[in-house]
Formats: C-alpha cells, structure tokens, sequence
C-alpha cells in the first residue's frame, strides 16, 4: 500500500464554537495537533479575559493545544490585546470587516477606528490575521476579495509595514499574486477552495454545503490557489477554515456560510496533492509552512496517510444533540488517515 508519512499537520483557520457544537466538533480536529481557533462567536471573544475562558472550553471539549484569537472591534482597547499576547493567552488578532461574514458584525466599519489598536499590535509584534473582503453592498461578491487588497490591505501595509499579517481563505490568483509581491505575509487556504469552483456548487443545482465565505471563484482561481498550495513555498499554509453549521441552518432557504472539513481534511488535501503530482510538498503546506511564519516549532509527532480503495466518508457527524453536514467532494477519495 502506498503511504506518506509528514510531520504533524496544524489548522491555521478552524471554527470550533462553543457549547453543544464545540462539544460535537472538537475531537473532530484529531489529525491536527494545534489549531488558530477564531474568535466569532456570539457574543464575540474580545477581550484576553474572555479568550483564556474560551481556551479552556475548547481543551474541555477534547482539543488540547488551541492557539487562540482575539475578535478586533472598534472598543478593543490596544493594552488588553499587548497583554493577552505578552501572557501566551493570544496567538493573534482577527480583524473582520463589519457585515462581510458569518457573526461579523461587531467588526470593523472604519480602519481609522482601530489605528492605535494596529500600532501597539506592530511594536508588540503581535500578529493580525485578515478576513480579506469588502463589504459594500455595490461590489459584486465574486470582487470582493480583489477590491480588498487594493482598498485596504495595501495601505494597511504601507501604514504598518512591520505589522505581521496573515491573509485568510484566500480565493484569487489576485490574492495569491499580492501575497508573493508582499514578502512576509502569510496565506492560509482551504480545502474546499482547491477542491471546488463554483461551477461545482451552482451548475447542475445548488450545493448549500459548498457555500462559504469568501465564496467560491471560477477555475481559473482554484488553479492559481493549486498552483500556490502544492508550491510548497513559505507563504502558503494550511486554514480550513472548517466552520460548522447545523444541517438545517445549511439545507436552507438562506444557507448559512461555511464549510465543515476538519473530520476529513487530510485525506481531501493527499487527493489533491496528489493529482498535482506534489505529494511531496504536501508536508510543507500543512506542516512546516504555518509553524515558521508564526515563529513556532514545527510538531515533533507524525502523521502517516494511506492510499487503498476508495472510503465513504460518514455524510454528517450527531453527537451532543448536534448535526453537522460534511463538505462531500462528490467523488472517490483513496486516501485515509492510519
Ligand atoms: C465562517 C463561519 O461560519 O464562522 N464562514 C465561512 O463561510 N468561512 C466565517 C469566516 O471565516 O468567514
Ligand atoms: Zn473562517
């Protein structure tokens, strides 16, 4: 049997929740050893206080080694966020534009408004990790990572050039291209994004569990999120961005954003690699990638996939009275995890 062993993978992007869901969803992530767990929860977690509270539900709920977030607002006050950083509580701050995705809503409306927040984050070195889409109703949704880059990142750059940033779920060749032209800014990508253009979720019918923000581009852009993925180069790292949301909130007349890959991940990103002929750069993207550009030692233990006949996938995970629906790629998968 074929098999590649890499250096344990960890999640730079993960939703987990809170409650019942984070209960359900937690021992899902068991292929990764640490994980950037993201702060939008509802109420948001915005202060150190309230991310150390959250640090513990989440090793309750079975995941032990979470690097946590802070949820940047307009009231974030700049010497919370040093502290929370300073003490290991925080691994950075998530900036949402206000309205651009699932609980953002407490987000940023005016970058000036959070321009002391953004200094003492630069002189702390404290990372900020970037949900890349404007939110003007004007702007098409397929533009709105694009116009991003050229309304708000690049002068956010040039105003905090020793700011770290990371790019999050990013879906165009634009992005990819900025990201290159920006040394030092990191990417995450997702499964769902190399493994799916919006011909899969809209032609033939319409795939509630392929819908996500950023939401899925045409091909021409999940070649250029393949072609930097199986790169194997620094800036490009794993973030599934694995968001769960109850079934019924997705099989819906208005389905809620987001995709849920954690249980599956690994096995999706072999198929993929290796349909790239890049399997042996798969280790750099979901391994050894993330750890540098957040300055972390790489996992010390190993992960070993399999590649054999075909395996099913269970269609959703019930546990905790909790029903969440698995990104189904809609064909055979022959690698699993031992
Ligand atoms: C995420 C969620 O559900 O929290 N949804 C998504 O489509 N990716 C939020 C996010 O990361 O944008
Ligand atoms: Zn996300």
């Amino acid at each position: 049997m074929e098999s590649l062993t890499i250096r344990r993978p960890d999640d730079w992007h993960l939703h987990l929740r809170d409650d019942d869901m984070l209960r359900a969803v937690a021992p899902e992530s068991r292929d990764f050893r640490r994980a950037i767990i993201m702060p939008n929860l509802v109420p948001p977690v915005v202060t150190g206080a309230e991310a150390a509270a959250y640090r513990d539900r989440v090793i309750a709920a079975g995941f032990a080694e979470p690097l946590m977030t802070l949820y940047l607002t307009e009231g974030t006050d700049p010497a919370d966020v040093v502290a929370a950083h300073a003490a290991g509580i925080v691994t950075a701050v998530k900036l949402y534009p206000a309205g651009a995705t699932t609980n953002s809503a407490s987000g940023v409306r005016d970058i000036e408004a959070v321009r002391p927040v953004l200094a003492a984050m630069e002189e702390a070195r404290v990372p900020l990790c970037l949900h890349g889409e404007v939110t003007d109703r004007e702007v098409d949704i397929f533009d709105r990572e694009a116009r991003f880059l050229d309304r708000v990142l690049t002068p956010l750059r040039a105003a905090h050039p020793g700011l770290k940033l990371t790019l999050e779920h990013v879906t165009t060749t634009e992005a990819v291209d900025w990201v290159r032209a920006n040394p030092g800014v990191g990417a995450t990508i997702t499964v769902q994004h190399l493994m799916a253009n919006r011909n899969d979720m809209l032609a033939g019918g319409m795939r509630p569990h392929f819908y996500c923000l950023p939401i899925l581009k045409r091909a021409t852009h999940q070649e250029s999120l393949r072609a930097a993925a199986t790169s194997g180069d620094g800036p490009f790292f794993l973030g599934t961005d694995s968001a769960p949301h109850p079934t019924h909130a997705k099989e819906s007349a208005c389905c809620s954003a987001g995709c849920f890959t954690a249980p599956h991940a690994l096995p999706l990103l072999a198929h993929i690699f290796e349909e790239e002929g890049a399997l042996d750069r798969l280790e750099a993207f979901t391994s050894l990638n993330g750890p540098a550009h957040y300055r972390l030692p790489v996992n010390d233990d190993t992960l070993t996939l399999e590649k054999g006949a075909a395996r099913t996938f269970p269609e959703r995970i019930e546990a905790h009275g909790q029903s969440v629906t698995l990104f189904d790629p809609g064909h055979p998968v022959h690698w699993h995890v031992r």
